[in-house]
């Protein structure tokens, strides 16, 4: 078996099971409740990180939009480690880089974005230029399983906080690559049909009929969130 970091999957939801927080509102005690993810990541322990092109632009680049550097000659699709003695990373998946770089760090973490090989030669020239390491996950589309090999072999991650959104989360669920799971259940209920889950996947592609856990622990923590710890079983199948 090849080797890859393990993975733990940390998601925050209401009692609904959704999980965009800024369509809950300003009160005071809606903002305490969306600091527990940061408090509970921090508890966990401080492990590398990947989020999804959305939560990354959303949550972290704010939208910055791709820089393309001008007059950029044809560059080898080869994975590039710009700062082989980062101990932290920040990783994306972003295949058609749509994401805006800076600088090379988000949050003191330097930053890997995950590519498809079919992404301009401008916008890797100006990741080189700035530092960001980057690497391919596949010729148009990401394989999880090749990610996960090269960021264990050629970064050293061994483990990995797997932190959304939905999409993200569950593309990594589908290919069996989630190995603990931890919620954060708060005392809010959304009610919007139009707001994710914590593990969304396509139906075409979708591997199992149900993905079934094991509860490991229960923990009520401030503020009357319930912190449940899982450990990721078997997929099963309908038999038809
Ligand atoms: N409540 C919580 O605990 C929590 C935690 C994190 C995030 N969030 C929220 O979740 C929301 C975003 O969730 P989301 O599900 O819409 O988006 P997401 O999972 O953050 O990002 C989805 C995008 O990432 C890329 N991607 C992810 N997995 C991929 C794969 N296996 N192969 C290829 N591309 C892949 C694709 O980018 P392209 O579209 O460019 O192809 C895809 O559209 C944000 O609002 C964020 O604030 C909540």
């Amino acid at each position: 078996m090849k080797k890859r970091p393990y993975t733990i999957c940390l998601m925050m939801t209401t009692l609904d099971g959704k999980i965009l927080v800024d369509k809950w509102g300003d009160s005071p005690r809606i903002e305490k409740l969306g600091g527990k993810f940061e408090e509970v990541h921090n508890q966990i322990g401080s492990y590398s990180w990947i989020v999804g092109r959305t939560t990354m632009e959303k949550d972290f680049t704010n939208f910055a939009k791709p820089v393309y550097k001008p007059g950029t000659h044809s560059i080898p699709r080869t994975d590039s480690n710009a700062n082989p003695d980062a101990g932290t990373y920040a990783i994306v998946i972003d295949p058609h880089a749509k994401l805006g770089w800076e600088k090379s760090e988000m949050h003191g973490d330097h930053v890997i974005t995950v590519l498809a090989e079919s992404v301009p030669d401008a916008y890797l020239a100006h990741l080189q230029d700035i530092g960001v390491s980057y690497i391919f996950g596949g010729v148009t589309e990401i394989d999880l399983n090749i990610v996960l090999e090269k960021l264990y072999n050629l970064f050293r991650i061994d483990i990995l906080m797997v932190e959304g959104g939905g999409h993200l989360n569950g593309s990594f669920l589908n290919e069996g690559l989630i190995d603990e799971y931890h919620h954060l259940l708060l005392p809010v209920v959304d009610g919007n049909h139009d707001n994710p889950a914590m593990f969304e996947i396509a139906q075409k592609g979708k591997k199992f009929d149900a993905a079934l856990f094991k509860l490991e622990q229960v923990k009520r923590i401030e503020d009357d969130v319930l912190w449940l710890t899982y450990s990721c079983g078997p997929q099963v199948k309908k038999i038809h």
